[in-house]
Order: structure tokens, then sequence, then C-alpha cells
């Protein structure tokens, strides 16, 4: 799915969205690398970013060349600051839903305006898409994106116990949530 280049305003500036390119992928993949480095809520962790440059690109233009997926991108000053994901179902039954995958924010930008902006725009490409409903996992003490998701009329319908287990065993439930255009949306 591809979005045209889109200017919005953050606090203290300016950012543009659009879709990932294939010839993006280094920075994608350096952004992913310190967004992992950052926050215990990505699902790698940072010994695991060690993806073959190339495998990486062929996934950001298999995602590129997908009419179901959308990988958009946040660029501050010609920096990646952060990135989202979205993909749709392709098969007749299941083709009204949405789910919103990896959402990642550099640390220097959090409470920027960029993750709302980001989902905005998702669910604009979802709605225009005509899916009808989204979903998405996110851990139970992730305070931040649970806000976020709330915000935009996402309610828990589902929780898998014990979903991720940090490295110091730490065990956090992931909460499942749904969001359906037609009932809740705030956006
Ligand atoms: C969660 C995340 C995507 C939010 O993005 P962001 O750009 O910082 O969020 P925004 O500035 O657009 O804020 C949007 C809303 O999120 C919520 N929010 C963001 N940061 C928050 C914080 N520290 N505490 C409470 N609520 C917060 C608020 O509801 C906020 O709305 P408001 O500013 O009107 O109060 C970002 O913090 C991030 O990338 N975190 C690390 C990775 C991650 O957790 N990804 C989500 C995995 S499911």
């Amino acid at each position: 799915m591809f979005r045209e280049v889109k200017e919005i305003a953050i606090r203290d500036g300016n950012a543009l969205l659009r879709s990932a390119r294939a010839d993006d992928a280094a920075d994608i993949y350096a952004c992913l690398r310190d967004c992992v480095c950052e926050t215990p809520y990505m699902y790698r962790s940072p010994d695991e970013c060690d993806d073959a440059p190339e495998k990486y690109e062929r996934y950001i233009k298999s995602v590129e060349d997908s009419p179901y997926s959308l990988k958009l991108l946040a660029i501050v000053g010609g920096r990646i600051a952060g990135f989202a994901r979205l993909d749709l179902e392709k098969r007749r039954k299941i083709r009204h839903r949405g789910e919103i995958g990896i959402v990642a924010i550099r640390k220097e930008f959090w409470r920027h305006g960029i993750g709302r902006a980001m989902l905005a725009e998702l669910l604009q490409a979802a709605r225009e898409a005509n899916v009808t409903q989204l979903e998405l996992d996110v851990a139970a003490t992730n305070a931040p994106a649970l806000a976020l998701y709330k915000s935009l009329g996402f309610v828990e319908t589902g929780r898998r116990k014990h979903g991720i287990i940090l490295d110091d065993g730490t065990e956090i439930d992931e909460i499942f949530m749904q969001m359906f255009f037609d009932e809740a949306c705030r956006c």
C-alpha cells in the first residue's frame, strides 16, 4: 500500500510521513536497533538485531510491493524518527480486518505527537481499503502505548497471560485490542 508524502506538525517542528521503500532498509534497520535498545516493548532483543542487510532489504521491498501491507515512516530533519506497520487480510471471510503491527519511535522523539500522527495515517489507509475493524497486541505494562491506542478508540478484547518474559524473568501479559470503525473510532 502506497502513501503519498505528507507533512505533519509535531512538537517543535514538522515531520514527513511516507511509505517505506527498499532503499530505506538500512536506515529503518538502524532505527529499529535504536528502538530495541531504548525500550523493552519491542519483541526483539538487542542481540537479535543481526539480520543480513540484503535480507532486511528484501523484507522491506516485499512490504513496499504488497497491496496488503504498509510500513509507514516518520522522518524528522531527514532522519527516520520512527515507523509503524499495517497489514490487511486478503481472504474474503476476513478481509474486513486489519492489524497494526510494530510501532516504534526513537526515544528522543517520544511525546512529540509522532505516534498519534502515524496511527491516524494507518487508520485512514485501513478505512480507504474498506477495512471495518483493526486489532493489535500490546504489553499490559506499556502505559504510553495503551493510552495512545485507547485514545484512538481501541478497547481490550482479550489477554494472553505471560505473553512476554523479559531476560530478568519478569512475566508480562499481552493485551489484545480491537477497534471497530463504525462504533468507537475517535480519529
Ligand atoms: C508508544 C509510542 C509509540 C508512543 O508514541 P509517541 O510519539 O511518543 O506518542 P505521541 O506523542 O503521539 O502521544 C500520543 C498519546 O500517547 C499517549 N502517551 C504517549 N507517551 C505517553 C507517556 N509517556 N505516558 C502516558 N501516555 C503517553 C498519550 O495518550 C498521548 O496523547 P497526549 O499527548 O494527547 O496525552 C512510543 O512511546 C514508542 O515508540 N515507544 C516504544 C515502542 C513501543 O512501546 N511501541 C508500541 C508497542 S505496542
